[in-house]
């Protein structure tokens, strides 16, 4: 069965002290939970956060890199330079830097590739606004964003793949999906997954599926009750420590 992933996305959010605090208190909860435990604190605090978690359950990701290694990329930080802090996860496609930064799937699917071929695990966001969800276009735009962002991506690659899908809507506002759209989404993208070559169906039931949009410590446990829903990717929740245990509990 595929495990389930509690993730906490930090965004630019948190002090180094406030980090570093959560950090150290997930630690031995990670050795604890029958889950997997993942943050993604801010590229400046990677180097004392996976220091902290090192030898540990507690995975610490990078909310984003570039797909090369070391070499004239202002701004940008390499998996090379990641590895030698031990990271090996990789957030790609967060709706944030698709919609301020203007990521696209074709973007996406560039770092993806490199990231799978260099070894690292990706975490890789889809999902609606609401504008398109109105206009009825919520599995278009799925199709798309996975059709595109997982274009030529071979099948030997997939078992490092998890996918969050996080409706833009839900991100930040409160709004959450019901468990019964997030589940409707989460078996759309498996389908769609399952589509994209011959064999990619028996791969896509082993594929984790994060749901994510202002999941809270007492709406996780009927969104994870939900066949196609193998965990969360959250913001605000998981800044806290004590709201980051309750949705381990
Ligand atoms: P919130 O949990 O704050 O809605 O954020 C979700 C998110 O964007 C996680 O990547």
């Amino acid at each position: 069965m595929r495990k389930k992933i509690i993730a906490g996305n930090w965004k630019m959010n948190l002090t180094l002290a406030e980090a570093v605090a959560i950090a150290k208190g997930l630690v031995s909860a990670s050795q604890t939970s029958t889950h997997e435990v993942m943050i993604f604190p801010s590229a400046l605090h990677l180097e004392s956060v996976s220091g902290i978690a090192k030898g540990s359950k507690l995975i610490v990701g990078a909310q984003n890199a570039y797909q090369s290694g070391l070499t004239a990329m202002t701004g940008e930080i390499s998996p090379v330079q990641l590895a030698e802090l031990g990271i090996t996860t990789v957030l790609v496609g967060h709706s944030e830097r698709r919609q301020f930064l203007g990521e696209t799937s074709e973007f996406d699917q560039a770092k993806i590739s490199y990231f799978l071929k260099a070894g690292l695990r990706v975490v890789y966001c889809v999902g609606e606004t609401w504008a398109e969800r109105e206009k009825g276009n919520t599995f278009s735009v799925l199709e798309d964003q996975i059709r595109k962002g997982l274009k030529d991506i071979t099948s030997d690659l997939f078992a490092n793949l998890v996918i969050a899908y996080e409706p833009v809507w839900a991100i930040g506002t409160g709004k959450v999906a019901t468990p019964v759209e997030a589940e409707e989404a989460h078996a759309f993208i498996r389908k769609e997954i399952g589509n994209l070559f011959v064999g990619a169906s028996a791969i896509s039931e082993k594929i984790q599926i994060l749901y994510g949009g202002s999941v809270k410590p007492d709406n996780i446990k009927d969104l994870l009750t939900k066949p196609n829903i193998d965990g969360g990717l959250v913001g605000g929740a998981s800044q806290k420590l004590e709201s980051f245990l309750g949705l381990l509990k």
